[in-house]
């Protein structure tokens, strides 16, 4: 009997935000499917320590590097670490990102520039200059965009983050037109609800649900269990690899259900 597996061996991926949660689970999958991964994110802390060892485990190469992906001249020089340690890029997993709960008739413009400053432009920015790389290396690359259902459907208190994610939609979208010829697909991942159950904002703020809203979240499902860094991460493999490569321009949302209620 044959089977079919995600193979990866030789890729070298990035991984913004790569340090815990969504990032930490897209890192180790990619690095079990046999690709060396750069871990991109704003703070070098126990949790890049914990991946980076994680990582290193699968026999694969686990890359730590410390930058803003608001701030171009930061990311210039993380491209140039990469190809420099690893030998290139292949994949380009934009996942960091930052949350908001604001709707758009409160939010502030500090706010609003900095959702968008890391959630779109980090994101347009980063696949300009990794893009570049796999331009020159000639043998095509896989980009990966984490939305969120929140960019899919119109969550009021969300306000400002989804137009962020929604956004992400586009981009994909546009992106995946650019960079067709060069063999580059370019998708993105809309997760749901997950059991991590908190997500990053400004200043270091922990967004958590409690029980109530996640009873709330629960009824709204087709598949009544909350997401897993693991059930986004497999997508973000498969999309990178030879399975998924005639798949772009596309959002795959992965929340149970969530969308289609
Ligand atoms: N957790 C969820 O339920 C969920 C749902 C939908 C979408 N998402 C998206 O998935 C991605 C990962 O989310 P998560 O839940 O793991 O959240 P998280 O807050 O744990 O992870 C985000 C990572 O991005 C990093 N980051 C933030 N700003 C940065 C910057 N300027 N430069 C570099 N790195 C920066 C953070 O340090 C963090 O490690 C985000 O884009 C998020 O919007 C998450």
């Amino acid at each position: 009997m044959s089977s079919v597996q995600i193979s990866l061996k030789g890729k070298v991926a990035i991984v913004t935000g790569g340090r815990r949660q969504l990032g930490r689970a897209h890192a180790l999958r990619l690095a079990e499917c046999g690709a060396d991964v750069a871990l991109v994110d704003i703070a070098h802390d126990d949790d890049m320590t914990f991946t980076v060892q994680a990582v290193e485990k699968t026999g694969q190469k686990a890359l730590p590097i410390v930058c803003d992906v608001s701030q171009k001249t930061q990311l210039e020089a993380m491209v140039a670490q990469v190809v420099e340690k690893l030998g290139g890029i292949d994949i380009l997993v934009n996942n960091a990102g930052l949350s908001s709960r604001q709707t758009l008739m409160n939010v502030e413009e500090d706010e609003w520039d900095e959702i968008m400053a890391v959630n779109l432009k980090g994101l347009v920015m980063c696949t300009q200059l990794a893009v570049k790389q796999m331009i020159k290396q000639g043998r095509g690359g896989s980009i990966i965009n984490l939305s969120s259902s929140t960019g899919l459907n119109a969550n009021v208190s969300r306000g400002c983050y989804g137009v962020s994610k929604a956004g992400v939609i586009m981009a994909t979208q546009l992106l995946a037109r650019e960079l067709g010829e060069y063999n580059i697909n370019v998708n993105a991942i809309a997760p749901g609800f997950t059991s991590t159950a908190k997500i990053g904002g400004r200043n270091g703020q922990i967004f958590r649900r409690g029980p109530e809203e996640t009873d709330r979240v629960l009824s709204k499902l087709a598949i009544k269990r909350e997401g897993e860094p693991v059930d986004y991460a497999n997508m973000v493999a498969f999309l990178a690899s030879d399975l998924g490569a005639y798949i772009t321009g596309m959002t795959i949302a992965i929340d149970g259900g969530f969308t289609i209620r």
